[in-house]
């Protein structure tokens, strides 16, 4: 910068006599320096040069305000200045009476501020007045990535290391304990041109993040424990941090919350991404310690289960009826006695819907969502039906299953996890297979409102969610353990065919990836049948599924009788399995499934 400006001075100039410029130099610096000089000793001027007086920085709120930068900084905001000073952080007197958006009306008075990536030149803007507290912290690397955060595998189950995640640098809050701040003001970061997406910004994150632990450790509480979060953003909050729920009032990109703090804190709690697991799975005692204690639930709903549900989506068609079925059976046989609510739609036939109930599930009739992008009768159109799921507001808590899992050991445990929680699937995304959410009328809204302007990425639900919830917690892979054999290789089939098969269970349910087992007959997994889906036969799953559906009555077996169509199709599929000759031979197994002949 500063050799440019000079290379743009020089060359014109070159032409003059030395002596002409140090003359002409002469003058002007006279005349400013007489200019200096009234102005300084001329009482009604001298403010002018007064540069920090906030009588210079009086504009109104929209009007485009001096950056901190521009000014003389104060109040130790720069990163610099909080690393190399120690000492606990001065407050500093913000006094002006602008004009503020009516909504900032009740932050009149004497409030004492935290500020946070926000300069109190920028809040004068606001026309509030009271103490400013700057919070100083370090500007995350921009070497750092998304992905840093959310890689796609972890090493949960510790075989060569212990998972960990990049440190994010927090404020040192030992020099912030005079006293709790009335309300917490924070500037997000809207970078649109970030490499992975404005809503993947890793600095963003981290304002959120000091936002978050200053309201939590430093806001002053109200009677219901709420504090008082102030944010200026071109593009909306994490929802993750600061819900809609929670909003008081919003004017162009000024959003003002008031925050549930203990549910801020036991966000706070989890690791900062998914680079390692939101609870570590490996206690003293191994893998059960963590998931099989589900006593201890959360303090934020502390000891009232019967705001927590399962729940499952069937729509559009009557496919996965059958799966619905052994699920519930399946959850109820894994010990659990919460509620289970089963949304459908009108696809689902009278006579369905009495072996649904008779499986424990509590119907609701829901009116499908089309997913706008979606071309009209593909497999995936109505998939953000599921978006209804946060519509069931009487829970706290909802633990959301695919119908083509089979629950094996109780996940009730899952209920202590917060929103969103789900186990990884490529890149920094979950699987939406299972997943913990808590509902809110507004989310919905919110969810509804963006299908047109948010790109799934597969057109489906799960790359939906994962765009609006970005910042989601790892649960383990044990979890919701897909059925795939994508390594291909004999060692992975020992380790996964011993895992689906394992007495007591050691995984919490499997995830039917490929054709569905009450698509197949009882007998034989029918992926082996077919040269793509080979990749997802497993004999120990297969069985593992039939063995609950052999223990369910008469009445919830009905949906799980196969079509006409459906028996000519596995025929087929076996014949072309022998002329082919695959060397597992399934395909000699005689069938002997009563469903055969029904
Ligand atoms: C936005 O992100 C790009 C790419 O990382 C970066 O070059 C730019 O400086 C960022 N802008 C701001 C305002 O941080
Ligand atoms: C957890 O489950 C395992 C296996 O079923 C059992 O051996 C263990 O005692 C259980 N632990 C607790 C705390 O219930
Ligand atoms: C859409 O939903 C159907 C039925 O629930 C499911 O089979 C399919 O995998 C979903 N598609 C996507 C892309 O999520
Ligand atoms: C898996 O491995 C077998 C034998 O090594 C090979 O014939 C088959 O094509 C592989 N399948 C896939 C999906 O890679
Ligand atoms: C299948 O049934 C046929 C005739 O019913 C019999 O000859 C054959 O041995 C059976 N195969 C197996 C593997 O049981």
């Amino acid at each position: 910068m500063k050799t440019g400006a000079g290379d743009a001075v020089k060359s014109p100039v070159a032409g003059l006599r030395a002596g002409a410029i140090v003359k002409l130099n002469a003058a002007f610096l006279a005349f400013f320096f007489l200019v200096y000089m009234a102005l300084l000793l001329h009482p009604n001027y001298s403010h002018i040069l007064d540069r920090g007086a906030s009588s210079l920085v009086r504009c109104t709120f929209r009007d485009a305000c001096p950056s901190a930068s521009q000014l003389p900084r104060k109040g130790g905001r720069s990163s610099a200045s909080a690393s190399a000073n120690k000492a606990v952080v001065a407050t500093e007197r913000i006094v002006n009476a602008g004009r503020a958006p009516t909504m900032f009306s009740e932050l009149r008075g004497r409030l004492r501020m935290g500020l946070v990536n926000i300069g109190r030149d920028e809040l004068l803007a606001l026309g509030v007045e009271g103490d400013a507290v700057a919070v100083g912290f370090d500007r995350v690397s921009d070497v750092f990535r998304w992905s840093d955060l959310f890689p796609e595998w972890i090493d949960e189950e510790e075989e060569d290391g212990v998972p960990s995640c990049p440190e994010i640098p927090m404020p040192d809050f030992s020099r912030y304990d005079d006293g709790e701040v009335d309300v917490v003001v924070a500037a997000l970061p809207c970078n649109r041109t970030a490499p992975q997406g404005w809503n993947r910004d890793v600095f963003r994150l981290q304002v959120h993040l000091v936002a978050a632990q200053v309201a939590a450790r430093k806001g002053r509480r109200d009677g219901g424990g709420r504090v008082r979060v102030v944010l200026r953003s071109a593009c909306e909050p994490m929802m993750d941090l600061f819900r809609c729920d929670e909003s008081v009032g919003r004017e162009g990109d000024w959003w003002m919350y008031n925050v549930d703090a203990p549910r801020l804190e036991e966000k706070l709690r989890l690791p900062v991404g998914s680079c390692n697991l939101a609870l570590p799975l490996w206690g003293p005692t191994g893998i059960h310690e963590v998931l099989n204690s589900s006593d201890q639930l959360t303090a934020v709903n502390a000891g009232n289960p019967r705001r927590e549900a399962y729940a499952t989506v069937l729509h559009s068609s009557d496919r996965y009826l059958c799966g619905a079925i052994v699920l519930a059976q399946s959850i109820r046989r894994s010990g659990s006695t919460r509620d289970m609510v089963l949304l459908h739609d009108h696809t689902v036939s009278k006579p369905a819907l009495r072996a649904l109930v008779a499986a424990g599930w509590i119907p609701r009739r829901i009116r499908r969502i089309r997913n706008p992008r979606a071309e009209r009768g593909s497999y995936n159109e109505y998939n953000y039906s599921k978006f209804r799921l946060w519509q069931l507001t009487e829970y706290f808590r909802v633990v959301f299953i695919d119908a083509d899992i089979l629950v094996l050991r109780s996940l009730d445990a899952l209920f202590r996890f917060p929103q969103i929680s789900a186990v990884g699937n490529d890149g920094s995304l979950f699987n939406s297979g299972i997943m913990v959410i808590e509902p809110s009328a507004c989310t919905f809204e919110a969810l509804v409102r963006g299908r047109r302007t948010i790109r799934s990425y597969n057109g489906g639900d799960q790359g939906y969610l994962n765009e609006v919830f970005v910042w989601w917690h790892r649960l383990p892979r044990r979890v919701n353990y897909l059925k795939n054999f994508w390594a291909n290789t004999t060692g992975e089939r020992a380790l996964k065919e011993r895992l689906f098969g394992a007495e007591p269970a050691e995984v919490w349910s499997i995830h039917y990836l490929g054709l569905k087992p009450w698509r197949c007959y009882r007998d034989y997994d029918c992926n082996w049948n077919i040269d793509d889906q080979r990749v997802y036969a497993s004999d120990e799953a297969h069985r593992r599924w039939w063995q609950v559906y052999d223990q369910m009555g008469e009445v919830m077996r009905g949906p799980c009788a196969l079509s006409e169509r459906r028996k000519i199709e596995i025929a087929w599929d076996r014949h072309v399995a022998q002329e082919i000759g695959y060397d597992d031979q399934h395909w000699k197994i005689n069938i002997t499934d009563p469903r055969k002949w029904e």
